[in-house]
């Protein structure tokens, strides 16, 4: 039987539904992550350091002595590296290691595109630099990111040059509070207007197969960038579309990515395509639940398992008609108590399902320290429109509590 090595933070949800996969499959799964997953007794564990990529990849070729793996899937940024250097080692399909730090690094990606993809001017910022003068060489309103974080955390819009000192150090700190180098370079980028898109796809041989696109329905203008709605298929003209996959797959090419998950976001500004970010995994969190394939409702684990492997990816075609999710916003930062409503909401028409992901009595923070959603919602109709509504709608019915001390002294 096959086997084929997922490597993943600690978070056990992903890792179950990699094991479904791999069971219907009939492949054996070989979790590689920080910490053992208490939840998953029966799977086969490999510890590993994702901080330290070429020990953890030296970790996983070393396993493969006794127990070889057929391939090498990350599942979260942290573990893109690991499994390019080995899969590298054991001469399985994989992407090169230097096209992989590309998308790890958002002053990096940018250099790659640059007059190869469209995508928004930019300069990168050193620490030394004045923030209000490097940001009056670009037309406002800009957006001022960290090069190393991920989730729209550190993620600033600005309106003038003057707003850019204390951005910059906002910034600086969730880089410090977040164990990251506060004076890494930064990178300002003009403020692509429009609706923003993410494509779910996986790349075979170089090629791009395209899973789903996503629409983000609810306007991401800032000051900060959580977001909420992601709903497929996508609104978009026909044309649009075309030139959103066209676009992805020129921006894969220059980065020089080949094999596994692709998930990208792209802003649609009229008739141009921009791109913001291409990353060499799936989805996050839990929004991969949301997407169905075929006939049987394949779940999406399954079809990167099944592209793994070099299997036949069978014709790409959404199980639900439409299907969406919404990531439960963390509005303010305090003390989670838990969300009221969830009974009312789940009997809104078309939802399917609520996951409440924070342990009730954690500290949470809102945009842009918080990187952390408080849950997801599900639904499925016949047009995408209807999603849009459901989730609207069950949403309304929930109320969040987040209070700004802790239960025990309340
Ligand atoms: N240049 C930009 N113009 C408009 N919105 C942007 C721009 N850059 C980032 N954003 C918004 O911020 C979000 C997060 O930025 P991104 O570069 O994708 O970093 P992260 O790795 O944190 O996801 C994007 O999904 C988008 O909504
Ligand atoms: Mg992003």
């Amino acid at each position: 039987m096959q086997r084929v090595a997922i490597i993943l933070p600690s978070e056990t949800y992903r890792a179950t539904a990699f094991l479904e996969a791999a069971r219907d499959l009939g492949v054996r799964l070989t979790v590689v992550s920080e910490r053992r997953q208490l939840l998953l007794d029966d799977a086969d564990f490999l510890l590993v350091d994702l901080g330290n990529p070429i020990q953890a990849a030296a970790d996983i070729v070393e396993r493969h002595a006794t127990t070889p793996f057929a391939a090498i899937v990350p599942v979260d940024d942290q573990g893109v590296l690991v499994a390019a250097y080995a899969a590298h080692d054991l001469k399985l399909a994989h992407n090169h290691p230097a096209a992989v730090a590309i998308t790890r690094e958002k002053a990096m990606l940018r250099r790659a595109l640059r007059s190869k993809v469209a995508q928004p001017p930019f300069v990168v910022v050193e620490r030394s630099a004045d923030p209000a003068q490097a940001a009056s060489e670009l037309t406002m309103p800009l957006v001022i990111k960290p090069l190393s974080l991920a989730a729209s955390q550190g993620v600033i819009r600005i309106d003038s040059p003057q707003e850019a000192p204390e951005a910059v150090d906002r910034i600086r700190r969730i880089l410090a509070c977040a164990g990251r180098n506060p004076n890494e370079p930064l990178l300002f980028e003009r403020f692509v207007p429009g609706q923003e898109v993410a494509v779910e796809g996986v790349l075979v041989g170089g090629c791009l197969k395209i899973l789903a696109v996503l629409d983000k329905p609810d306007p991401l203008d800032g000051p900060f960038f959580e977001e909420s709605l992601y709903i497929t298929p996508s609104r978009h003209e026909p044309e649009v579309l075309t030139e959103v996959a066209a676009t992805t797959q020129r921006a894969i090419d220059a980065i020089g990515l080949t094999e596994g998950p692709i998930h990208a976001e792209l802003r649609i500004d009229g008739s141009f395509v921009r791109v913001i970010e291409v990353a060499a995994r799936p989805i996050g969190g839990l929004c991969g639940q949301a997407l169905q394939f075929g006939l049987l409702g394949t779940s999406l684990e399954t079809m990167l398992l099944r592209a793994a492997l070099g299997m036949r990816i069978p014709e790409i075609r959404p199980y639900h008609a439409a299907s969406g999710v919404m990531m439960l916003p963390t509005a303010t930062t305090g003390f989670f108590r838990g969300v009221h409503g969830t009974h009312a909401a789940l009997k809104v028409p078309g939802i399917t399902k609520l996951t409440i992901s924070i342990p009730v009595g954690e500290r949470v923070e809102a945009w842009p320290e918080g990187n952390r959603y408080l849950g997801f919602l599900f639904a499925t109709a016949e047009r995408p429109e209807h999603v849009e509504r459901a989730l609207r709608s069950a949403f309304e019915k929930l109320t969040i509590e987040i209070h700004e001390v802790p239960s025990e002294s309340a």
